[in-house]
This record gives structure tokens, sequence and C-alpha cells, in this order.
């Protein structure tokens, strides 16, 4: 037990030397494929002027889906939610955005940062992923 507990500090310390002049707390904040603040406020005022007249200021008024807690009943990935915006959902009251990529990206980024435009970035998934979102729109 106590040879474990050393065994792991001596495996933090390692990491630790390995980030080098950077340190932790910075490393864990540069992690690539969060989405940035300047993706967050633009999302802001993309969501208050083309999606807040229906799903409402928090996010919840459309039944069923609460966007800000990120309930959904149709979406889940991060692409299900650029493809709904840029294409609506046929035969409901969800009508296909015109938006550009980087405001599709900012929505999104909006909406998985729980409206809340102070929030760290911190819920997202990978670099990869929101490269893929981004270049499908762009495509
Ligand atoms: C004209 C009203 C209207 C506007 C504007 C609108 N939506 Fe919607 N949206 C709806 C309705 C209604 C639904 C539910 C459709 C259904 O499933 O019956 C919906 C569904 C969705 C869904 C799927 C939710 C789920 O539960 O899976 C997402 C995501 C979404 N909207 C995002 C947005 C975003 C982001 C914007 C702004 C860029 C936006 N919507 C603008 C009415 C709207």
């Amino acid at each position: 037990m106590q040879k474990q507990v050393w065994r792991r500090g001596a495996a933090v310390a390692l990491v630790l030397l390995a980030l080098g002049g950077r340190g932790a707390a910075q490393g864990a904040q540069d992690h690539p494929g969060q989405y940035s603040q300047a993706d967050i406020d633009a999302g802001t005022r993309v969501y208050s002027s083309n999606c807040a007249t229906c799903h409402g200021p928090n996010g919840d008024q459309v039944s069923g889906t609460d966007l800000r807690r990120g309930q959904f009943r149709r979406a889940s990935s991060d692409e299900d939610l650029a493809r709904i915006i840029a294409n609506g959902i046929p035969g409901t009251g969800m009508p296909p955005i015109a938006l550009q990529a980087p405001e599709i990206n900012g929505v999104i980024a909006f909406i998985r940062a729980g409206f809340d435009p102070a929030a760290r970035p911190v819920k997202i998934g990978n670099a990869a992923r929101g490269q893929a979102v981004f270049e499908w729109k762009v495509a």
C-alpha cells in the first residue's frame, strides 16, 4: 500500500518534469480540442440572434430538449448538432439555419459550455472531432 502511493507520487513527479517549464495547470488548459473563449463568445451572439426565439434564453423552451443541460432527443455528438443546425429537422419546427462554419462551431461551443459565457470550456471532446465538424461544413 505504502509502496503504491510512493510509486504514484513518483509518476506524478515524472509527468511534472516532462511538462517542463509550462507547468501542469497551464498544460491542462492548453489541452487541444476544447473550444476557445472566442468561440463561446461568438456563439453567445449567434445563439441569441438565431436560436433563442424558439429555444428560449435558457435553451429549454422546446419540449424534451434542454440545450443548456445537454439533454437532446436526437443529437449527441458535435457532428449531430452541426448537422441539425445546418439542415434543420425536416417535418418539425426546427428550420435549417444559414450560418458560417465558425458560427456553427461557436454556437456548439456555447451549448457545450452550458450557456455560460464565463465558463471555462472544459466539457469538450477532441480536436480531431472539432476539426472534422469544421471541415465537414466547409467542404
Ligand atoms: C423556428 C424555431 C427554431 C429555431 C430558430 C431554432 N430551432 Fe432548434 N429546434 C426547434 C424545434 C421545434 C426543435 C424540435 C424538433 C423536433 O424534434 O420535433 C428543435 C430541435 C433542435 C435540436 C435537436 C434537439 C434534440 O433534442 O436532439 C437542436 C440541437 C437544435 N434545435 C439547435 C438549434 C440551434 C443551435 C439553433 C440556432 C442556431 C436553433 N436550433 C434554432 C425550433 C427552432
